[in-house]
């Protein structure tokens, strides 16, 4: 079922970005934004597009002290004849459930979900924008909203969705891929057994910002996260999940421990790989046979893949305050291929042979 909702159209059209090659990552917000609002005993109701303006909050409110929350994150792309184009939103929306649930959050059903985001960009449609490694970021979000200092679900909750046009999260300026450092924690964790962390939730990325800084200092560009229990195995990086080549082989960290977010570009990544014959694990990797690999020249790639990443190539990982390349620190073949295949299925430059994109208009 599609939903129709009401508009009030902004009277202050914010300026454009000038030049579409350096957006940079959620620097600039559309003219409007969705808003719903969720009461026990009624549901989800009265949504609306409105002007994308600050709001009020009481300073009270549950969400500020307690983080009773969820997000999500995708992208539309607008193709060379003018369509635009979501990436498997259906993949979105059953994470959103799963998040929803752990959060004591009220469920929100698909159609509502996709009916919000489908009225905001209409509104916003000249937003998104068409230069090489660009998209619109969506960030869909819900949090409980409510003057409340009791640590229990809230019975009010608004759901909210933002626009921004982006540039990809690591790319360099000509929208190409370039390679990055990355830091190895080993010594705070991001997600145990039992927490959030296959949830998309604000509190798993403000634990994090402590070793965020760490890897700043380290002139590193991001957190690759390894086990709580044992500080052994890698688990996925800051906003993204990761992929090794070791030989021949590609590896992911599993999902089972349910302490890594279930990326919906790992499922595609692996999903594709497969496709082309290649050779996918999702088993443990532990950072020593990382390390191993780096220094007998078997260490062939590593690449994050995410939403807002898409593909990163990786050049160098830094572990207890020592480099370790991988290979020539060149983008890889593979992370190159799969770059070029999706962000061509994404924005309908390649065929969709996997049935993955979703028109949105
Ligand atoms: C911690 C984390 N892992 C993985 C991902 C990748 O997920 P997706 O491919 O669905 O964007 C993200 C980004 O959303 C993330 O924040």
């Amino acid at each position: 079922m599609e939903y129709t909702f009401p508009v009030t159209r902004t009277t202050h059209p914010k300026p454009r970005p000038e030049d579409e090659t350096k957006l940079g990552f959620a620097k600039y917000f559309t003219d409007h934004m969705f808003v719903m609002d969720y009461d026990v005993g009624q549901g989800w109701h009265d949504g609306r597009v409105v002007p994308h303006e600050p709001f009020l909050i009481e300073p009270a409110c549950a969400v500020l002290h307690y983080a009773q929350e969820m997000f999500e994150g995708m992208k539309a792309y607008r193709t060379a004849d003018g369509r635009i184009l979501l990436f498997r939103p259906d993949k979105n929306i059953e994470r959103m459930k799963n998040t929803n649930e752990r959060m004591c959050i009220p469920e929100l059903p698909g159609d509502l979900f996709l009916s919000a985001v489908k009225a905001v960009i209409k509104e916003d449609m000249d937003w998104v924008p068409s230069a090489p490694g660009t998209a619109l970021y969506i960030r869909p979000f819900i949090f409980g909203n409510e003057v409340s200092f009791s640590v229990l679900p809230a019975q009010h909750y608004t759901f909210m969705i933002i626009l921004s046009p982006v540039g990809s999260y690591y790319a360099s300026n000509d929208g190409g891929l370039s390679t990055s450092r990355i830091y190895v924690s080993d010594n705070y964790i991001r997600a145990a057994r039992g927490g959030t962390g296959y949830a998309k939730v604000g509190g798993n990325y403000g634990n994090a910002m402590r070793a965020s800084a760490d890897a700043m200092k380290a002139n590193c560009k991001d957190v690759l996260w390894l086990d709580a229990a044992e500080n052994k195995y890698v688990e996925e990086i800051g906003t993204s999940n990761a992929f090794f080549r070791i030989s021949d082989e590609v590896i992911t960290a599993p999902l089972t421990d349910g302490t890594i977010l279930p990326g919906i570009t790992r499922r595609s990544v692996i999903e594709l790989l497969k496709s082309w014959g290649e050779k996918v694990s999702e088993r443990k990797l532990s950072i020593d046979e990382i390390t191993e690999a780096s220094k007998n020249g078997t260490l062939q790639e590593v690449f994050a893949s995410g939403t807002a990443a898409v593909i990163s190539p990786i050049g160098c990982l830094h572990y207890k305050g020592v480099d370790y390349p991988v290979a020539d620190q060149k983008v890889g073949p593979v992370a190159q291929k799969l770059y070029d295949n999706l962000y061509g299925m994404q924005t309908g430059a390649l065929p969709d042979v996997m049935g993955w994109t979703y028109q949105l208009f």
